[in-house]
């Protein structure tokens, strides 16, 4: 594998084998210092040891492990961490390193962004979904009252390091799930990668390592343009306005529904409503509800109003009103369209039936 690096604003993302990386020179500044790496109880297993006996400067670090798993990413384990990082006599001039998928790269950076006004924290994403999207592009953030991402900050990591090496270990739904937001990807802004993607039909075995940085450069480029989301940037949230809802809807219940299968169950009902009001092709819609009815279980429930007063509480709303991305056609997305109760409703309907 190869090394390269992107640039996102202001944060170096590398991409190859950490130890061919620069990791052990950005480490250098911080050896007369404190060091924390955060993991969380499947990263801790399988990827820690790793960091630690590969590089000298971490042999001393402070390990903070989470519970696992989306309903820990609340205040309370971020109170745990904060707690732990001030017993340890942490100061603003230490380092943080988020070991981890988007749980621990959304948590750990808001905790850190945050402890002392701005600690640097660096990322090495472990999941699928870490790599092509959560870890890249400067989002924080926790889930509050049943929302998602309800608060968090716009927060630059000190660098990003992308080693498709931990990728070893991670059980075959997570690639699955991580492969969402890749079709998400493709789907906003590159019609010939949405033609690669669909030909696979087994993830893990089949998905190329160059796929996957593609991936990556589609989310930094993104992301470069429009830091701050003020326009552009929107349309990585592509099915994510009922995607989201999705989620936190079945969070804390028997049945949770992991972050990417719910946005790929988003993706099709908003690909849905983009041939209602925009310009997508039915040909075009066929192709996206044939592949997510393929690969995902349409986990979806009656309740159109219970799924509409967790959207009215979405960050991109405007006014008091629900906006999400439709797809003018594969591969362009417009952001900011209004979304009504009634049409959302049918969509719905369409899809359960
Ligand atoms: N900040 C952003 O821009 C952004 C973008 C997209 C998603 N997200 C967030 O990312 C989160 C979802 O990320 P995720 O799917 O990585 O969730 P996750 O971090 O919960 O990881 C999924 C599971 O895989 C395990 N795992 C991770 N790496 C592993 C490895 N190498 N080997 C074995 N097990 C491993 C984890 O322990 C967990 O059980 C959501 O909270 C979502 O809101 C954030």
């Amino acid at each position: 594998m190869h090394t390269a690096s992107f640039s996102e604003q202001l944060s170096p993302i590398e991409w190859g084998p950490l130890l061919n990386s620069t990791f052990s020179s950005i480490l250098a500044p911080f050896a007369l210092r404190k060091i924390a790496i955060i993991v969380d109880e499947n990263t801790h297993d399988h990827c820690l040891e790793f960091l630690i006996t590969g590089f000298e400067a971490l042999s001393e670090a402070e390990v903070i492990m989470l519970p696992a798993g989306e309903e820990n990413k609340v205040l309370g384990v971020c109170f745990q961490v904060w707690e732990t990082l001030t017993e340890a006599g942490f100061g603003r001039h230490d380092l943080l390193i988020n070991l981890g998928g988007g749980m621990v790269t959304d948590l750990g950076g808001f905790v850190a962004s945050v402890y002392k006004r701005g600690l640097a924290f660096i990322n090495i994403p472990t999941s699928l979904l870490g790599m092509v999207d959560a870890a890249v592009g400067g989002k924080t953030g926790i889930d509050f009252a049943a929302y998602k991402n309800q608060i968090g900050t716009f927060a630059t990591a000190h660098a990003t390091y992308i080693d498709t090496g931990f990728l070893h270990t991670l059980p075959s739904h997570e690639w699955t799930n991580g492969f969402a937001e890749l079709l998400k990807h493709a789907l906003i802004s590159d019609a010939a990668l949405w033609e690669e993607l669909i030909q696979i039909e087994n993830i893990p075995l089949e998905l190329r390592s160059e796929t996957i940085q593609q991936g990556v450069q589609i989310k930094a480029k993104i992301v470069a343009q429009d830091p701050m989301e003020r326009g552009l940037r929107k349309i990585l949230n592509f099915g994510h306005t009922i995607g989201h809802a999705l989620e936190s809807y079945y969070l804390n219940t028997a049945t949770p529904l992991a972050h990417g299968h719910a946005v790929a169950i988003g993706m099709l009902l908003e690909a849905r409503l983009s041939v209602e009001q925009a310009t997508l092709s039915k040909t075009e819609f066929q192709s996206i509800e044939k592949y997510i009815k393929q690969t995902y279980q349409l986990q979806i429930p009656n309740n159109a109003e219970g799924l509409w007063a967790l959207m009215l509480q979405d960050k991109k709303n405007m006014n008091g009103e629900v906006r999400i991305c439709l797809l003018a056609e594969i591969g362009n997305c417009l952001f900011d369209q209004k979304l009504t109760f009634g049409d959302f409703k049918d969509a719905l309907a369409h899809s359960i039936s």
